[in-house]
């Protein structure tokens, strides 16, 4: 258990907390990294690999927690050339996503917003990488306190996500949505059950990696 904690603390940290890794495999190009963020993890790498498949320049996406590289949303802008906008709950999150945008030199909206509740603009695809480390986890490898909004998702790993799709069924449209979740800290089989609580959700689809443990659930409201 010790080992396993060492080793994710230092892949984290050597990883997706370095900027010349980051610059390497992403289209888009970072601001200088605030000490408490780290540029992409695992879930948005397989995330965006998923959604470059699935979208055209017709759609109108909205990258939901967008984090504070904005890293979702610039990608998609710059590689698939549709309307685009962001979201994130975090004021300071917001900050560090807006600065992000404008040293990329595209406009791209971002609401503070709470899921969809304060989101004006027209969209029919969601992307959501939901915070579901537990917050046990997170405190024993030392997460930030700063950015908690980044990775908690509460006792059992899926609060954020159990939230996120109640407000998902609630919605008046019917976007796509695309989730990646990574199966080491919530496996398939609770992801379906929660959907299916949901009588007008359905999974259209499971991705899985064949690299990470990640899967991303295309889900749809009918
Ligand atoms: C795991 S991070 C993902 C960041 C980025 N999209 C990526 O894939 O690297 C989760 C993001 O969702 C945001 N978030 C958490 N709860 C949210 C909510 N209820 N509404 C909107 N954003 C939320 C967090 O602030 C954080 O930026």
């Amino acid at each position: 258990m010790q080992i396993n904690l060492f080793f994710r603390k230092l892949y984290l940290n050597l990883f997706f907390r370095t900027k010349f890794i980051a610059n390497f495999i992403f289209k888009t190009r970072f601001i200088e990294r605030d000490k408490d963020a780290y540029y992409f993890d695992i879930t948005t790498y397989y995330l965006i690999k998923v959604l470059l498949l699935n979208l055209n320049s017709k759609n109108k996406f909205l990258d939901l927690g967008t984090g504070t590289s904005a890293l979702i949303a610039l990608e998609i802008k710059k590689r698939v050339g549709c309307k685009v906008i962001a979201s994130d709950i975090n004021k300071e999150i917001i900050k560090l996503a807006k600065l992000n945008i404008k040293f990329n030199k595209e406009k791209i909206y971002v609401y503070k917003s709470n899921f969809f509740k304060n989101i004006k603009s027209d969209f029919n695809v969601i992307s959501f990488n939901p915070p579901y480390v537990s917050s046990s986890l997170g405190k024993k490898i030392s997460l930030s306190e700063k950015f908690r909004s980044q990775w908690d998702g509460g006792n059992k790993s899926d609060q954020v996500i159990t939230n996120f799709i109640k407000n998902l069924y609630k919605l008046k449209k019917s976007p796509i949505c695309y989730m990646g979740i990574n199966s080491q800290h919530l496996g398939a089989k609770h992801i379906k059950k929660l959907v299916k609580m949901h009588t007008r959700l359905k999974i259209l689809k499971i991705y899985k990696s064949s690299m990470f443990p990640v899967n991303v659930y295309v889900i749809k409201k009918f």
